[in-house]
């Protein structure tokens, strides 16, 4: 019997990456799932890769209409929700406040922080309602950036930040009907984007061709995990049977990245 055996989950940017990840192993712990993507060909072959357990759509996070249609998916195909899990997201590269021209950071900071933190406000006030009803769950996809400097840019680093905020917040005000917590993932190698007004929409983690080497290097744990290494983390936060206790908590898992500080690299 799988840990979220009957729930229903809500999954955004499940087209790809670590959202593709977590679709597949929430239906090996029994879930049904709504995949929401950006990508009208990721949804439909998400559906498609699990028939009958998974309905894909294809929308806009930044969207509120998009959000609410997801919503209303699950409930008329499955009837209730259980869990949101917002997840899409954009990287900005690292993107230099330097080197950045201040017209293309304003409109990349507008574009990446409507994916990143807008998108999981909407997702969370479109599936309240309905999480209320089951005294479900939110899971957010926060990252190491939301701890430590220089994995991203200061538009990526900000964004994550505000996540771990989301979380605070929500965990208190949805108390005591909706738990609220999040992921923190560390390097994994996925299809990631950037803003396109930043110049990064075509920009992929392939312009890193060494981050094994890099985790590796960096990583107490010394290897670069798989997308589907984070995914037990959201599915215990998911589960009331193994996490009915905890709210507004954040879950690093980024390799010992944090807990190095100064020491000597992994030998
Ligand atoms: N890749 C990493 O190293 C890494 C590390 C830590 C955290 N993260 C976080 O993991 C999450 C997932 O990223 P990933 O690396 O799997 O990337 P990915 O690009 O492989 O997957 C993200 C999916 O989200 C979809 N998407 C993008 N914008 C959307 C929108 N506006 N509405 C709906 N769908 C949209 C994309 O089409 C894509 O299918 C993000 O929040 C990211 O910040 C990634």
């Amino acid at each position: 019997m799988g840990w979220l055996e009957g729930d229903v989950a809500l999954i955004t940017g499940a087209g790809s990456g670590l959202g593709r990840a977590l679709v597949d192993r929430f239906v090996a712990e029994g879930a049904r799932v709504v995949a929401l993507d950006r990508s009208a060909d990721r949804a439909a072959a998400v559906q498609a890769a699990h028939e009958g357990s998974v309905v894909g759509v294809a929308g806009d996070v930044t969207v509120v209409e998009d959000n609410e249609r997801a919503v209303a998916r699950a409930l008329a195909q499955f009837g209730r929700l259980d869990t949101f899990v917002g997840n899409a997201g954009l990287y900005d590269y690292g993107a230099r406040v330097a080197d950045t021209p201040a017209e293309a950071l304003s409109r990349g900071f507008d574009e990446l922080f409507a994916v990143n933190v807008k998108g999981c406000l909407l997702g969370v006030k479109a599936a309240l309602d309905a999480l209320v009803e089951t005294s479900g769950s939110v899971v957010l996809t926060a990252s190491l950036a939301a701890r430590s400097a220089g994995i991203g840019g200061a538009v990526y680093t900000a964004s994550k930040h505000a996540v771990v905020g989301l979380v605070g917040q929500l965990a208190l005000e949805l108390a005591p009907r909706v738990r609220v917590n999040a992921v923190s993932p560390g390097f994994m190698r996925t299809d990631i984007r950037g803003p396109r007004a930043l110049g990064l929409d075509d920009r992929t983690l392939a312009s890193f061709p060494d981050l094994d080497e890099l985790a590796r290097a960096v990583l107490p744990l010394q290897f670069l995990p798989d997308p589907a290494d984070y995914t037990g983390h959201y599915v215990q936060l998911a589960s009331r049977a193994n996490a009915a206790a905890t709210t507004g908590v954040v879950v690093d898992c980024d390799g010992g990245f944090a807990v190095r500080g100064m020491g000597p690299p992994p030998g």
